[in-house]
């Protein structure tokens, strides 16, 4: 690997912990204003200070972030696609490689949507991208999505959609926490992180979540709603650094909430 997406990779992973809590705040490039991310430079300020990286498309970043910030971007550049219209999974790349350098991105991230009528496509942009990517030493975050059909999200569908980002070549994948997560770490030989999905009914649900991840292999979160969407969100994303980081137990890192 070359030393530009080495380092790249560095700034998301933190070589200190070898872990990552990234904030997922993308939503509204299919979603719109979803609730608590109407305003999203609102919604990410109070966070930044405990985020290892932002996950965002290019219009947020121009218009809701300032350029001074310290923090490292995942940039999405996959869309296309509406929550209304005729199919979720009908993405492709809509943002370059080139935009992504120039908005001084750590990394690109795109949605693959295996065994649905776009699976081809999907899997054909991540090809692409990750050739371009190559090119640039920028790594490609493939996102395992399942659109609205949240039942898939077993160990069967999703080890073989995260074998098959890494397989297509994506330097780290994005995935759901389910049974059997260690089977999905087993046959990915890259690092996984995993988003947290809807807002569960408690903070502490959440945080188990996040923790049985880490405890199962993963490299680490990306997660969204279950932050932001929360009424604590500034003591959600610390007792979430505290399980990712600090190796904390849930009941440890939910002392968070209440500071
Ligand atoms: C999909 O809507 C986005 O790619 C999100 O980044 C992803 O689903 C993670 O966010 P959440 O934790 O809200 O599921």
């Amino acid at each position: 690997m070359d030393w530009g997406m080495k380092n790249r990779l560095a700034r998301l992973i933190k070589p200190a912990t070898g872990k990552a809590v990234w904030l997922a705040v993308d939503h509204g490039y299919f979603l719109g204003p979803l609730s608590k991310l109407e305003e999203p430079g609102k919604t990410i300020k109070p966070l930044m200070p405990y985020t290892d990286a932002l996950m965002l498309t290019r219009g947020v970043l121009r218009n809701c972030v300032d350029a001074g910030i310290d923090i490292p971007v995942i940039l999405r550049v996959s869309g296309g696609n509406s929550i209304v219209g005729p199919a979720l999974s009908n993405e492709g790349i809509q943002t370059s490689v080139e935009e992504a350098v120039r908005l001084n991105a750590s990394a690109v991230a795109i949605s693959i949507y295996i065994g649905t009528e776009h699976e081809h496509q999907t899997l054909m942009a991540l090809g692409q991208l990750v050739n371009e990517g190559e090119r640039c030493g920028m790594p490609v975050l493939a996102v395992t999505a399942v659109g609205k059909e949240l039942e898939k999200r077993d160990a069967r569908y999703l080890g073989l959609c995260c074998r098959i980002a890494a397989e297509l070549g994506a330097q780290v994948v994005k995935t759901y926490y389910c049974e059997d997560f260690e089977k999905v770490v087993k046959g990915c030989p890259v690092p996984l992180v995993i988003a947290g999905g809807p807002k569960l009914k408690t903070e502490l649900d959440a945080l188990k979540l996040a923790h049985d991840a880490i405890q199962e292999g993963a490299a680490g979160v990306d997660m969204g709603r279950n932050i932001w969407q929360s009424d604590n969100a500034v003591g959600m994303i610390k007792a979430i650094r505290k399980i990712v980081h600090e190796n904390a137990s849930v009941k440890e890192a939910g002392k968070s909430l209440k500071n």
